[in-house]
């Protein structure tokens, strides 16, 4: 495991930060299943000293079981422009119904630091260990984000993943 030092974070996020707005898989693993979605929201940065990820996830997925008893992650970045249909399809299907690995004709791989699978062929990958978690609390949130991404009441789950691995 290369340990993953503070001053490589620019060149970390600025990668992160030039995907997200296509997507990018994040993989989760509980003691028997596995599971892979799109996300489109999260950062990268400096918390407790430690480079880390930051990824939300609504209460409503599948991914959001998988982390209850989990406490890693892995964010695996494709290269731009590749794994559209993957993406969608991750973004779409729910792992409660399929095997998403399969159904998106990913190849499963493993993580190299943490106990996770991985999307092989992905540019970059962000392995994570979560030091923070939580549930947005609506009364500190800005009442137009409110009506306009909580129609449902379906706040997202902020994990902070300590970045413990990148490649
Ligand atoms: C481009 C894109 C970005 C998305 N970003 C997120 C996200 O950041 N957080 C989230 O909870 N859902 C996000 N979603 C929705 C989930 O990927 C989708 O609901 C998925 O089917 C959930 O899978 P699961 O039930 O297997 O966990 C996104 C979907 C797309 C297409």
């Amino acid at each position: 495991m290369i340990e993953v030092k503070l001053k490589d974070l620019g060149e970390l996020s600025d990668r992160f930060n030039l995907q997200m707005p296509k997507g990018m898989f994040l993989c989760t693993r509980d003691k028997e299943r596995d599971n892979v979605m799109t996300i489109g929201w999260g950062f990268i940065g400096v918390m407790w000293g430690k480079p880390v990820l930051n990824v939300v996830v609504r209460p409503t997925r599948y991914t959001h079981e998988l982390l209850s008893n989990s406490d890693v992650f892995i964010v695996g970045v494709p290269k731009a422009d590749e794994m559209k249909e993957a993406l969608q399809i991750c973004g779409t299907v729910s792992g409660r119904d399929r095997d998403k690995f399969e159904l998106a004709r990913l190849k499963k791989g493993e993580g190299r630091s943490v106990n996770a699978p991985v999307v092989e062929g992905c540019e970059t990958q962000y392995e994570c260990k979560i030091l923070y978690r939580q549930a947005m609390d609506p009364t500190f949130l800005n009442k137009e984000i409110d009506k306009r991404h909580y129609p449902k009441k379906d706040y997202h789950v902020f994990y902070i993943g300590e970045i413990i691995d990148c490649y």
